[in-house]
């Protein structure tokens, strides 16, 4: 094998997209996947790729360092690409302290280990941290997130990524760790839990179920085909210059209501549905604390650097999305567990 590749968190919803991609486009590679499996990672994310002879999955929790040891003592790495995180904005104004345990010390667990293990040679070696463009903090109606924004995180998620991304910034700094960084917008796709707001949607309209849309709809957010960031993604781990930022964005801005409204027509087509049944189930609820305004990412420089550009627009993502949904139910109804559940009716009560 030309080189062994850690990925962090690949179980998950862009970690499996990256584990795909590199799996099948680096045969020469050796895919060590780890991933805690919580209630956001699931195997079946994977099932097409697991009996590859060039892939590794070992459950794995990055909080605990006598497991990762073990790992860093059975191979040598060459690069690592770290998505495990806690990844849920509500859930994290829930419950913070996992999002420290696992977004913050998680990283700096494996910062220390890549440090030890490279300590002989960093030639060659990368660090690859999947941050946000959360980190930023919230627009009002102008302007655009660049890669020299300031950090102003403003929900104990994006806190807890901006911590992991100021470790990491600091590793290279402190240590020459060759590292990258890269925040992108919002995902969608295939194989996002439901809890997010467009698979979430998604789910709700085909079980005829009260669409939750947070104060008025008028949040604006980015959107991000997942294959799209995933091929970023591999482009940067590659040509990404070290110690250096980029941003990934899709140009896609949504205001969160026009998307949800978008998003019904969609499935009134491909439920055969009278024009605009799915768009009575959109219900108004109560706003998510701090909830921020807008997101929007100047994506010029990696644009420009390494002719990156998203290629799925987003009606084709959409329909691909909805088309998938539609048909991997069996993975919706495992998924749509009873934790899932429990977390659910927390969250919204009994709509
Ligand atoms: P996800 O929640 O779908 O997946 C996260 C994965 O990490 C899961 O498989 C989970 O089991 C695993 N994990 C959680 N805690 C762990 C631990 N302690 N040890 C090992 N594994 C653990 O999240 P996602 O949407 O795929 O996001 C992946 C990464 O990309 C995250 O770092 C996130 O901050 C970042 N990101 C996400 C988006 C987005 O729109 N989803 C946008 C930009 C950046
Ligand atoms: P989400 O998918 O949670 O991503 P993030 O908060 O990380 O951007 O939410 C996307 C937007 O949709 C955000 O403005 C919050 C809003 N939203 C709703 O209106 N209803 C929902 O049920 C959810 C989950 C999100």
């Amino acid at each position: 094998m030309k080189k062994t590749i850690l990925i962090t968190g690949g179980a998950g919803f862009i970690g499996s997209h990256v584990v795909r991609l590199l799996v099948k486009s680096h045969p020469d590679y050796r895919i060590v996947n780890i991933d805690k499996l919580t209630y956001a990672g699931n195997l079946e994310n994977l099932a097409d790729i697991e009996n590859k002879d060039n892939y590794k999955f070992f459950r794995i929790d990055i909080t605990n360092m006598r497991q990762l040891r073990e790992l860093f003592s059975k191979y040598s790495f060459d690069g690592i690409i770290h998505l495990a995180a806690e990844s849920h904005v509500d859930r994290s104004i829930d419950s913070p302290l996992v999002f420290i345990r696992t977004n913050i010390m998680g990283t700096v667990n494996l910062l220390n280990l890549a440090k030890e293990q490279w300590k002989t040679g960093m030639n060659g070696k990368r660090f690859y941290q999947i941050s946000t463009d959360e980190v930023f903090g919230s627009l009002d109606e102008g302007g655009v997130f660049t890669e020299l924004s300031s950090y102003d995180p403003r929900s104990p998620y994006s806190a807890s990524k901006a911590g992991a991304d100021h470790f990491v910034k600091a590793y290279h700094n402190t240590y020459r760790l060759p590292v990258v960084i890269s925040n992108c917008s919002n995902n969608y796709g295939p194989n996002q839990f439901p809890e997010k707001l467009i698979p979430l949607a998604i789910h709700n309209i085909v079980n005829n179920r009260p669409v939750p849309v947070y104060g008025q709809g008028e949040n604006v957010r980015d959107w991000l085909y997942v294959e799209d960031h995933a091929k970023a993604i591999d482009l940067l781990f590659h040509r990404g210059r070290i110690g250096e930022k980029y941003n990934i964005g899709g140009t896609n801005e949504w205001k969160n209501l026009d998307l949800i409204r978008f998003l019904c027509s969609i499935m009134d087509d491909k439920l055969g549905r009278k024009k605009g049944t799915s768009a009575g189930l959109i219900t108004f609820v109560t706003d998510r604390a701090g909830h921020d305004f807008r997101y929007a990412i100047d994506s010029s420089k990696i644009r420009r650097e390494l002719s990156w550009e998203p290629l799925v627009d987003f009606k084709k993502g959409l329909d691909l999305t909805v088309d998938w949904y539609l048909n991997n139910t069996t993975w919706v109804q495992h998924v749509v567990s009873g934790q899932y559940k429990r977390y659910y009716r927390k969250q919204y009560g009994n709509r």
